[in-house]
C-alpha cells in the first residue's frame, strides 16, 4: 500500500506533504509546550518566593545540549556549575588557571539575568594532585590565599554567591579530617571567609554540606557559622544539599534546620536538590562523592522506565517537601535542583556506578515528570489566593 502511493506521488506532491507535516509537527509541539506549562514556568511561579535553580554540566554550559539550552533560563532563574569551579578543574596546577568553561557559566549567567552560585572554593573533594602533596601549614595557607583571591576576584561582581566552604563537618558534627583541618585547625574556615569577602566584598558567601539538617550535623553547621559571625566575618547563608530518599525525607528535621538556622540571621538554602528513587547500599544516607559500591540487577530495579507508582510517590514526596518550603518562604532564599534532567544526574552513577535513576523534575527527554507538575500545582492553586 505504501509503496502504491509512493509510487503515485509526483515530485510537487511530496513537498506539499513534507510541509504539512512539518507544520503539524511544530504546532503539535507549540501545543505540547502550552499544555504541559499552562505557559508559567518553575521561576515564574515561584516568583515572590524563592529563587529556582540548577547545577549544569559542561556540555549544558557550552551550549551543545539541545534539549536543555531553552529549558534552562526558561525554568531557572540561578544556576551552579556542577563540576567545572571545582579545584581540580578551574586550578589544575599551581601556576595554572584554567578558565575556559567557568567564564562560559559566567557569560550565560550574565546573558540571561540568572544568579550564579559559584562552588565551590574550598572542599576536601575534587581536589587537583599538587593539593594533595601538600605537607606543610604554610604552603596550605599559601594555596588557599591564592586560589581563593585569584577566582574570586576575577569573578567580582559577575558570581554572585559562593560556596566558600562544603562539606567540613563529619556525620557527628565534629570537624571532618581533611587536609584542612589537618594541617591548619578548623580556624581554616573563617580564614577562607575572610578570604573571599576581602576579594569581593559584595559577594554572598555560604558554608553548604550534606546531611547537616540531621541534628548532630546541624550543631556542627550551627558552630561553624557562630565562628565566623564571632571573628566579625560575614557568612550570608547556609546551604542544606538536600540529597535525599524517596524512602522518606527527614521533614521534621528540615523544618527544625530552617528554623535554627534562620535564627542565626542568615539565608537558608537548598542547594544540591535530587531524590534517589533506587535503594542504596546499607542504610547510606547523604553524599559522600568518595564511596562507591559494587553494582548488582537489584540495584538497578528501573533500567528500562520508572513505574507509575514510584512516579507518584516521587511527586508526592516533592510535593510534601515544596510545601514545607512554601510554608518558610520568607526565610528559605534558593531552591537548586542538582541536575537538569533524569539522564544528567550524577545518581546514575553514584554510589553505585551505571544505574539508571530518577531523581530530578526533567525525564531524559527533559519533559516534565508528574513531579514537576506536582511542585507547579502548588503555586497553581495558591494563586490569587
Ligand atoms: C558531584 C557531581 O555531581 C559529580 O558529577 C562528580 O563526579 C562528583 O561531585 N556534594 C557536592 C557536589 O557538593 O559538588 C557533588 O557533585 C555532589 C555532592
Amino acid at each position: 500500500m505504501v509503496k502504491y502511493i509512493n509510487y503515485k506521488m509526483t515530485n510537487s506532491s511530496y513537498f506539499v506533504i513534507f510541509f504539512i507535516a512539518l507544520s503539524i509537527s511544530s504546532c503539535k509541539s507549540k501545543t505540547d509546550n502550552l499544555q504541559s506549562y499552562g505557559g508559567t514556568y518553575l521561576k515564574d511561579l515561584y516568583k515572590g518566593d524563592f529563587k529556582i535553580g540548577a547545577a549544569l554540566n559542561a556540555g549544558q554550559i557550552l551550549g551543545r545540549d539541545s534539549l536543555a539550552l531553552p529549558l534552562i533560563p526558561r525554568e531557572f532563574n540561578t544556576i551552579t556549575p556542577e563540576n567545572i569551579m571545582k579545584c581540580e578543574v578551574i586550578h589544575p596546577e599551581w601556576n595554572r588557571y584554567n578558565f575556559d568553561l567557568s567564564d562560559k557559566i559566567v557569560d550565560l549567567s550574565a546573558k540571561n539575568k540568572m544568579f550564579l552560585v559559584g562552588h565551590t572554593l574550598i572542599w576536601h573533594s575534587q581536589l587537583s594532585p599538587f593539593v594533595r602533596r601538600i605537607k606543610s601549614p604554610d604552603s596550605l595557607k599559601m594555596f588557599m590565599k591564592e586560589h581563593i583571591s585569584t577566582i574570586t576576584s576575577r569573578y567580582k561582581g559577575k558570581i554572585n554567591g559562593w560556596d566558600v566552604v562544603n562539606e567540613a563537618l563529619e556525620e557527628d558534627g565534629t570537624m571532618r579530617k581533611s587536609i584542612f583541618y589537618n594541617l591548619l585547625g578548623d580556624d581554616y574556615i573563617v580564614e577562607a571567609f575572610r578570604l573571599a569577602q576581602a576579594a569581593d566584598p559584595k559577594c554572598e558567601l555560604y558554608y553548604n554540606d550534606y546531611n547537616i539538617e540531621q541534628p548532630k550535623k546541624r550543631a556542627g553547621a550551627i558552630e561553624i557559622i557562630k565562628k565566623i559571625q564571632k571573628a566579625g566575618v560575614r557568612i550570608d547563608g547556609v546551604g542544606i544539599q538536600g540529597h535525599w530518599s524517596i524512602r522518606g525525607l527527614p521533614f521534621k528535621d528540615i523544618e527544625e534546620s530552617i528554623k535554627e538556622f534562620s535564627a542565626l540571621g542568615i539565608k537558608v538554602m537548598f542547594t544540591e536538590l535530587d531524590i534517589t528513587v533506587l535503594p542504596n547500599p546499607w542504610d547510606l544516607r547523604g553524599a559522600d562523592v568518595n564511596q562507591n559500591f559494587e553494582s548488582k540487577p537489584e540495584m538497578n530495579p528501573y533500567p528500562k522506565s520508572l513505574p507509575d507508582s514510584v512516579q507518584v510517590a516521587l511527586a508526592n514526596q516533592y510535593g510534601t517537601l515544596f510545601e514545607l518550603f512554601l510554608k518558610y518562604k520568607d526565610n528559605v532564599d534558593r531552591v537548586t535542583f542538582w541536575g537538569v534532567a533524569d539522564g544528567n544526574s550524577w545518581l546514575n552513577g553514584w554510589p553505585i556506578r551505571g544505574r539508571t535513576n530518577y531523581p530530578l523534575l526533567f525525564d531524559r527527554n527533559y519533559k516534565p515528570k508528574p513531579a514537576y507538575y506536582r511542585v507547579s500545582s502548588l503555586k497553581k492553586l495558591n494563586k490569587g489566593a
